[in-house]
């Protein structure tokens, strides 16, 4: 967050979610904890509450996306908002003064929440900052630099399976550098207090040497998978790698990809992740995909929970019943 600007009210709520950077361990999870009250078995229907009857919530998204955008429609719904999904380019390479004109025109149809996903960096904020007083802005994906409520979901989705974060081994496997899913997992479970956070990347996948502080760093599968408790698989972004930079994914999946016999040197009890979508054959084999190990469909089914959470947290910050 640059100067001046705070996601978190003067209680210390979020009026925003755009980073988990600066939340608080208590806070992520008080989030978890009410994310938790919305998961229901298998079978049953979902849960509903009026949270946010009366409230709309806008989903703008300028990059393609079927689950989290999926996600934030159905948990608001069950809310008990209304919705409306509009594919908005706000960034400025799209048309300069669109971005704020878009929102002051949704604002006038009485919109309280706007989710947005773009690729450019510092829209969500420079958004939040210019919303009336009685409005949210909650990030889908920024760039390549954060992806809040899929941190959520996937420190839910370990909760869960590991009963807690002490002394666990999370290794994070594939494009890092371009991965804002790895960079708000990451934010996320150090601040859980995760003992050991491991990235394994080829060269031209691995962050900068600033980033990521703490984490360990392996160019080898092999190494940064034994013992690991939790593994958490990232797509190969062919789209955004074309030309010379484009990656050979025969060789890619030979020295990165997770199959059955590489899980094998996990913890014997190991969870795989991926946000997905996934590029099966690529980074992972439908073998682990599809296996007794694999949380993925879980993951999905904890986003609806979590965004629910997020949604329900911000209309209770703003005076509505908790
Ligand atoms: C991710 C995203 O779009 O950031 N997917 C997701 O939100 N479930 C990861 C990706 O696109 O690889």
């Amino acid at each position: 967050m640059s100067g001046g600007f705070s996601q978190q009210d003067a209680n210390g709520r979020l009026r925003h979610l755009i980073t988990l950077d600066g939340v608080p361990r208590a806070l992520i999870e008080e989030l978890l904890d009410r994310a938790q009250s919305h998961v229901t078995p298998a079978g049953a229907l979902p849960p509903r509450g009026d949270d946010l009857a009366g409230w709309t919530v806008a989903n703008l998204f300028a990059e393609p996306s079927t689950r989290t955008r999926a996600s934030f429609e159905l948990a608001a719904v069950r809310l008990g908002a209304d919705t409306i999904n509009l594919d908005v380019m706000l960034s400025s390479r799209a048309k300069g003064e669109s971005i704020i004109d878009t929102i002051y025109t949704l604002q006038e149809m009485q919109v309280n929440v706007f989710v947005i996903r773009d690729a450019e960096p510092g829209i969500h904020e420079y958004v939040a900052r210019h919303v009336g007083p009685g409005v949210s802005v909650i990030s889908g994906g920024e760039a390549h630099l954060s992806h809040p409520t899929q941190g959520l979901l996937d420190a839910l989705t370990i909760r869960q399976c590991k009963g807690g974060f002490d002394g666990l081994v999370v290794t994070l496997v594939g494009d890092i550098r371009r991965s804002r899913v790895a960079r708000s997992a990451h934010r996320a479970l150090s601040t859980l207090g995760v003992a050991e956070i491991r990235i394994v990347a080829p060269p031209v996948m691995m962050p900068e040497p600033a980033e990521f502080a703490g984490a360990r760093r392996f160019g080898s599968l092999d190494e940064g998978i034994a013992g690991a408790d939790v593994v958490m698989m990232l797509r190969i972004q062919q789209e955004r790698a074309t030309g010379a930079g484009a990656t050979d994914l025969v060789a890619y999946h030979q020295d990165y990809g997770l199959t059955p016999a590489r899980i094998e040197r996990a913890a014997p009890e190991a969870i795989v992740m991926h946000p997905g979508p996934m590029n099966r054959g690529v980074e992972i084999t439908s073998d682990v995909a599809d296996g007794p190990r694999s949380m993925i469909r879980r993951q999905v089914a904890n986003g609806v929970a979590v965004r629910m959470a997020v949604l329900a947290h911000v209309a209770a910050a703003r005076g509505r019943a908790p």
